[in-house]
């Protein structure tokens, strides 16, 4: 039976643990040639995956893998790598607000800068990129995140419509809050108190996200296009 990625090449960054590896697991389950990457040139990405190191905090670096990735011409991009850091605006440095948006919004804009051309000539694309609930809500100390989150679902909302002609869709994925290393990182959350808050009444497991991240970069999303999708246990309505 064809499986729905059907051989198509797929790029997942941060695909060496939590999220993206989960992302890189099912779409190569779901049929997808997988390239996943990580910062660390001897990283292990998932069996089955080919992978490429690229640190985003280096703009020359990341431009030249950009390049690379334009040669090989995917036809699923998915911009999960990501970081948080959690200050207050008082102790915030300007190097640290402009390396998250290096690697959570300034990366994601290069890539999908290199990946549209082949897209638009195959008529055929999804982009997905890896949002949060932070995004669209916030909280003290995520000045750095926070913007981040809400500029890359504006990347989102104004790429969508430049491309929707040539087939390519793009979509922000709004995630709650995952059993991942960020999480773990983050020294202000109270995982019980956190999980009491949510209705569902826990964190999400990174396959949970990965299947549905699948399904929106696949041929079945025919008509969802520059939309943020929560996928959060029901944490933001309430
Ligand atoms: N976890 C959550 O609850 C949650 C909630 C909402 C949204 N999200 C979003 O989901 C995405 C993945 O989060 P996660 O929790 O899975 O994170 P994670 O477990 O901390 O993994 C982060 C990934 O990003 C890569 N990365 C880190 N710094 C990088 C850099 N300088 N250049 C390139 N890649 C870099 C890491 O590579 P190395 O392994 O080489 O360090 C790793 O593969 C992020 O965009 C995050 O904002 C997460």
């Amino acid at each position: 039976m064809a499986l729905p990625h059907d051989g198509k090449l797929a790029l997942v960054t941060g695909a060496t643990r939590g999220l993206g590896r989960a992302i890189a697991e099912r779409l190569r389950d779901d049929g997808a040639r997988v390239i996943a990457t990580g910062t660390k040139p001897d990283g292990v990405p998932p069996p089955g995956c080919e992978f490429m190191a690229v640190d985003f905090t280096d703009a020359e670096a990341t431009e030249a893998f950009a390049e690379k990735i334009r040669a090989r011409a995917p036809l699923i991009l998915v911009n999960n790598a990501g970081i948080g850091i959690e200050k207050g605006i008082e102790e915030l440095k300007t190097s640290e607000f402009r390396e998250v948006h290096d690697i959570n919004l300034v990366a994601p804009m290069i890539l999908c800068r290199a990946v549209v051309p082949g897209m638009r000539r195959a008529k055929w694309g999804r982009i997905l990129n890896v949002g949060s609930i932070y995004g669209i809500i916030s909280r003290e100390k995520r000045v750095p995140y926070s913007s981040t989150k809400f500029g890359i679902d504006g990347l989102t909302a104004a790429l969508a419509p430049e491309v929707a002609r040539d087939g390519i869709l793009v979509n922000t994925l709004a995630p709650g809050f995952i059993y991942t290393d960020m999480v773990a990182a983050a020294t202000d959350i109270d995982v019980p108190a956190l999980e009491a808050r949510i209705p569902i009444g826990r964190m999400a497991q990174p396959g949970e996200i990965a299947a549905f991240a699948s399904w929106l970069v696949g041929p079945e999303n025919t008509y969802m296009s520059g939309s943020n999708v929560v996928i959060d246990g029901g944490l933001v309505r309430v």
